[in-house]
């Protein structure tokens, strides 16, 4: 196959395993680039020390000698460290996403690095562009994670019309089906997050596959509660108690509501007080629970390290609903490439008159 993607990353097929923070580990990113896509490290449950980082990247190195990347969420404090990390150990392509690159982008061509970067909106994607951006991946809202609010069936055309840039569409793109569809949507390439979290390789504890191979496409939700940024998890005991906080809650009851769920998240009274003032002041908005970003991020740590299925924040996609077993890699990518053509004849055959 050969794409715009393709020739950019020098791999097989135009097929990105997307950046998983705990699950885009050094197994399931070498397995992903050794089926002929293309793997992305995340380095976000990594980027506080430089060793895990340099660590990380050797072990997939160790694994396969085919291309790869690393994600560099822009919100990571030690961004620039882990930039360096990959400078010094070679690493070609660089995925950043929550957050402005901007202020990395010249420091990454002087490195002759390629960067892309994964956003949600096609005003970002616009922007990347001027900056310079060498492809963007744009990702749907129905995509597990930190997502946006426009679905991949709007988003994509709306990006390939107006931006140059080789474009990767991820959200909900699990088969054969959504890769064609997402190619002629304008896409030259794909990255699929939850259904290579749903494959052997993947380091996802076993009883969190099994409450995703269960999930319907109606089993999660999408909300800024639990970060701070709107994140799509799989419906839990956890998230179920964020909803009711939110619901048709006043700005007072917003406040109590912060204040109950701060001393279950561990935060300070201290940390409350700026949200106070704003609750009574009226101006309370779902983002004052930005306080809450650091215990998300721990609630996501808690998911995937420590398999806690209930009370763990469950990041995963619409998709899992039409992902129903938990196949190697190797067959996942496999069924794609070699399934497309019959689907894309297929749909010629309806229209033709
Ligand atoms: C468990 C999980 C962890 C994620 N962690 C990150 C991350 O560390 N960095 C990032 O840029 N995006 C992250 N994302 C978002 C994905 O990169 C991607 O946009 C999304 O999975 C695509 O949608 P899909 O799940 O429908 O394939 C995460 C998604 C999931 C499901």
């Amino acid at each position: 196959m050969k794409t715009r993607i393709t020739e950019l990353f020098g791999v097989e097929y135009p097929i990105v395993l997307s950046a998983m923070m705990y699950v885009s580990v050094p197994k399931l990113v070498a397995a992903v680039s050794n089926a002929g896509g293309f793997g992305l490290l995340a380095s976000a449950n990594v980027s506080n020390s430089e060793e895990e980082v340099k660590k990380a990247i050797r072990e997939v190195k160790e694994m396969t000698d085919k291309p790869f990347g690393v994600n560099i969420p822009m919100l990571l404090p030690e961004r620039f460290k882990v930039a360096k990390v990959c400078q010094q150990e070679g690493i070609k392509v660089v995925n950043t996403s929550i957050g402005n690159p901007a202020e990395l982008m010249g420091w990454a061509k002087e490195a002759k690095m390629t960067v892309i970067h994964t956003c949600g909106s096609l005003g970002h994607a616009m922007k990347l562009a001027k900056h310079g951006i060498d492809g963007v991946i744009v990702a749907g809202s129905e995509g597990g994670g930190h997502t946006g609010f426009v679905g991949t069936m709007v988003l994509i055309p709306d990006v390939a019309d107006k931006v140059k840039v080789p474009i990767i569409a991820a959200g909900g793109i699990a088969d054969a089906r959504s890769f064609a569809a997402a190619l002629c949507l304008g896409a030259d390439g794909v990255a699929m997050g939850t259904r290579f979290a749903m494959t052997q390789e993947s380091p996802v504890p076993e009883n969190i596959k099994q409450r995703m191979l269960k999930a319907t496409a109606d089993d999660t939700f999408a909300s800024d509660m639990a970060t701070g940024f709107n994140a799509r998890a799989l419906v839990n005991n956890y998230v179920q108690r964020l909803m009711t906080y939110r619901k048709g809650a006043s700005s007072w009851e917003k406040f109590l509501s912060a204040i109950k769920l701060s001393r279950k998240l561990g935060i300070k009274a201290r940390d409350i007080a700026p949200l106070g003032r704003k609750a009574l002041t009226r101006k309370a908005e779902s983002t004052d629970f930005n306080m809450t970003m650091v215990p998300g991020f721990e609630r996501i740590r808690r998911a995937y390290q420590d398999a806690d299925a209930d009370e763990g924040f469950l990041l995963c996609g619409q998709v899992a609903g039409r992902c129903d077993n938990i196949p190697t890699v190797k067959d996942v990518v496999l069924s794609v490439v070699s399934n497309v053509q019959a689907v894309v004849e297929g749909a010629n055959a309806k229209i033709k008159p």
